[in-house]
């Protein structure tokens, strides 16, 4: 089987699992903080993906947000995995959640795919061959004015309320464009722009596993991806990110 052929299967088969499973409150914990949460899920999803990529693929490489990469990290196809993005949200809510795998080349992109679990749709794209929500292509959305546009982010506090190098700027944005909506979840609020739900997404902080799909999806579907100062968006580093429907909004969204 074909790398993209497991990866639609797998994704699906942990999918089941997390719409079925019923989470106790002791299979919750903290990492950092209380705003920072680990679930038995994640790690059983994240164990099982890279169990069943590395049983089919022995070569490649795996970096995951639940458990430390493998030694020989400088293999040729690394394989992103985010076991539950939106954690949060699966905690509370056991909705708008995300899966999330993507698969590079070295630094070139292969595929990615973001099953939203609980609606079951499926987000995925090939490089080179469109972006798809299911059986269906996507395109990023034709607004170009600032006005018309919304906005998504997955954290208010860490976007508009605490300091940072860009808060003033990220503030003016706020108030120029259309409207800011807030899912919580990186790969999914990406997948929103890439389907032309939302027109930008900003965050100042995201880890490789949380954008590594996503960006494929969303750069298939006609959107563009960088820093938010404009620069190339790392692999392999956590970096702040701006997502656009379109690179000609790009000095716009800089200048504001
Ligand atoms: C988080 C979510 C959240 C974002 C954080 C991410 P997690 O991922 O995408 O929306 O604000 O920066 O770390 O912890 O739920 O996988
Ligand atoms: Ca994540
Ligand atoms: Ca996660």
């Amino acid at each position: 089987m074909e790398r993209f052929d497991v990866a639609a299967e797998i994704i699906q088969e942990a999918g089941k699992i997390l719409r079925r499973c019923h989470l106790e409150q002791a299979e919750i914990s903290q990492k950092t903080g209380h705003q920072d949460l680990v679930t038995f899920w994640d790690r059983k999803i994240e164990q099982q993906l890279r169990h069943s990529i590395l049983t089919a693929f022995p070569q490649d490489s795996i970096v995951g947000e639940e458990y430390p990469p493998q030694e020989n990290c400088d293999r040729k196809v690394t394989w992103y995995l985010d076991p539950i993005d939106g954690t949060t949200n699966f905690i509370n809510q056991h909705q708008n959640y995300a899966i999330s795998m993507g698969c590079w080349e070295g630094a070139d992109p292969l595929f990615g795919l973001v099953l939203d679990v609980e609606r079951e749709t499926l987000y995925w794209a090939k490089h080179g061959d469109g972006a798809w929500q299911n059986q269906t292509q996507i395109h990023t959305s034709g607004r170009r004015e600032l006005a018309e546009l919304l906005l998504t982010t997955p954290g208010l506090q860490y976007t508009f309320l605490e300091s940072h190098p860009y808060q003033k700027q990220m503030i003016q944005l706020s108030r120029k464009v259309r409207g800011v909506r807030c899912l919580g979840s990186v790969a999914l609020e990406l997948c929103e722009v890439a389907a032309g739900r939302a027109d930008l997404f900003v965050t100042m902080r995201s880890s490789p596993w949380d954008h590594n799909a996503a960006r494929i999806i969303l750069e298939e579907a006609g959107g563009a991806i960088f820093t938010v100062d404009g620069g190339e968006l790392p692999l392999d580093q956590k970096s702040t990110v701006l997502a656009l429907n379109d690179i000609e909004l790009k000095n716009r969204i800089l200048c504001v």
